[in-house]
């Protein structure tokens, strides 16, 4: 049975003390640490930029899945590189030259990611798909955490994760928005390798509860 993946995003965290969050993510033994950089324009929210992924670099060995909801990405690439990032992913929709971008990361020694919005179509992601180390279907509207999982990505996953089996095995499969306990585990079942999970891990109770309760609803139901 594969196992999936935890990202907690970060977004949720309480930044008076950032540090001390991720070291109890780390210790409630999630996988990565995901980082949604956002400019205020290709989203209607500003967050934080390569200064905070170096701060998060200090503290964590974990691996930094850097989430760029920025226009024109290619601008900062190198920057989130010698941050400390890991995986970086752009939107498909922020930039006209979204193959050149996943090229620039990986000249950059970086995995690559694509990511797409709930409303952008499904074969956007094909045609890089064979070179992509990681592809990311929004299941919220990007910009804000605490939102609603759209129930129809569910498919989406299921119709890529299929696709990604002949296209390129290699390529993880990662959702992010609105992943709680009570729809992880048929975003597990429908083929997501990596969850990102905000206000359902850094909410209210402490994370390693959360956790707990994340990952006793995905494996409660057998293999996929
Ligand atoms: C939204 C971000 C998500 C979000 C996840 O634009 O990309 O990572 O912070 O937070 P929750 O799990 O609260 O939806
Ligand atoms: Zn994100």
């Amino acid at each position: 049975m594969p196992k999936l993946l935890v990202a907690p995003s970060i977004l949720t965290a309480d930044f008076a003390r950032l540090g001390e969050q991720i070291q109890e993510a780390e210790a409630a033994g999630v996988d990565w640490i995901h980082l949604d950089v956002m400019d205020g324009r290709f989203v209607p929210n500003l967050t934080f930029g390569p200064l905070v992924v170096e701060a998060v670099r200090r503290v964590t060995r974990l691996p930094l899945d850097v989430h760029l909801m920025i226009v024109e990405p290619e601008r900062y690439l190198r920057d989130f590189a010698q941050a400390g990032a890991d995986w970086i992913t752009v939107h498909f929709e922020a930039t006209p030259h979204a193959h050149r971008a996943v090229q620039q990361v990986k000249e950059l020694g970086k995995r690559a990611g694509l990511a797409i919005n709930p409303a952008t179509p499904l074969e956007s992601l094909l045609p890089l798909l064979p070179e992509l180390d990681l592809a990311l279907l929004m299941s919220v509207n990007p910009g804000f955490g605490g939102q609603r999982y759209i129930p129809g990505t569910t498919e989406r996953i299921r119709r890529l994760a299929g696709l990604r089996e002949h296209m390129n095995p290699a390529c993880l499969v990662e959702v992010d928005g609105g992943i709680k306990p009570e729809n992880v585990a048929e975003v597990y079942r429908a083929g997501a390798d990596v969850v990102v999970v905000g206000s359902a891990l850094f909410n209210n109770r402490p994370v390693a509860e959360n956790m707990e309760k994340l990952l006793g609803r995905v494996y409660a139901v057998g293999p996929r």
